[in-house]
């Protein structure tokens, strides 16, 4: 099932910011030159389908893909415009590093750049986790989303 979410209606949430930056976690747009490093850890962590969809926001001017950093490592990292445009998704946080708003904090560094590209809504496609999408950014689900545009998708072997 897809979701949709009002990014006209979003507002920035500064004490989540400091709560991570007081946890020495910073969320950024991910840099050109990383984008090796941020799509290997994807694979890794994820698989290959995420990484792909990564690359593909990463190489867009700027960077569709922000990530979360602790002590100069990946912890997280999130998408938009991957599988189509006003879409945001792939998102995944390491699983040691969950539960700490990171997950909430990639999701609206991503929403809040979406609308300022122009977007006045956003789809999230596929969902697994709809109540932490419901909770953070009041996400609604959209009827007859399903296979939507993941429709026919290759699948890696195992
Ligand atoms: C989903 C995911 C990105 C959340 O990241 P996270 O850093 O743990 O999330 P946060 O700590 O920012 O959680 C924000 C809120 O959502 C809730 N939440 C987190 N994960 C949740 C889940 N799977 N289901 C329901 N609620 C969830 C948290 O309890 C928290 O609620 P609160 O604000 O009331 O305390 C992470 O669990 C993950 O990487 N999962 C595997 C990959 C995945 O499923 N990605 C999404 C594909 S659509």
């Amino acid at each position: 099932m897809d979701l949709l979410v009002r990014l006209y209606a979003l507002e920035p949430k500064p004490e989540l910011d400091q709560r991570l930056a007081d946890a020495g976690i910073a969320v950024r747009r991910v840099l050109a030159p990383e984008l090796g490093l941020v799509s290997d850890w994807i694979k890794e962590e994820f698989g290959p389908g995420w990484a792909s969809e990564a690359t593909i926001a990463c190489t867009r001017q700027p960077s569709a893909c922000f990530i979360a950093t602790k002590n100069g490592k990946l912890v997280g990292f999130a998408c938009y415009d991957a599988i189509a445009r006003g879409f945001f998704g792939p998102t995944g946080v390491s699983e040691e590093a969950r539960g700490a708003g990171i997950g909430h904090s990639l999701l609206l560094a991503c929403l809040l750049d979406m609308r300022v590209q122009g977007y006045g809504y956003a789809a999230i496609g596929d969902v697994g986790p709809v109540d932490f999408y419901v909770r953070a950014v009041g996400a609604t689900p959209i009827a007859d989303s399903e296979p939507g545009v993941f429709a026919g998708l290759l699948r890696y072997p195992d």
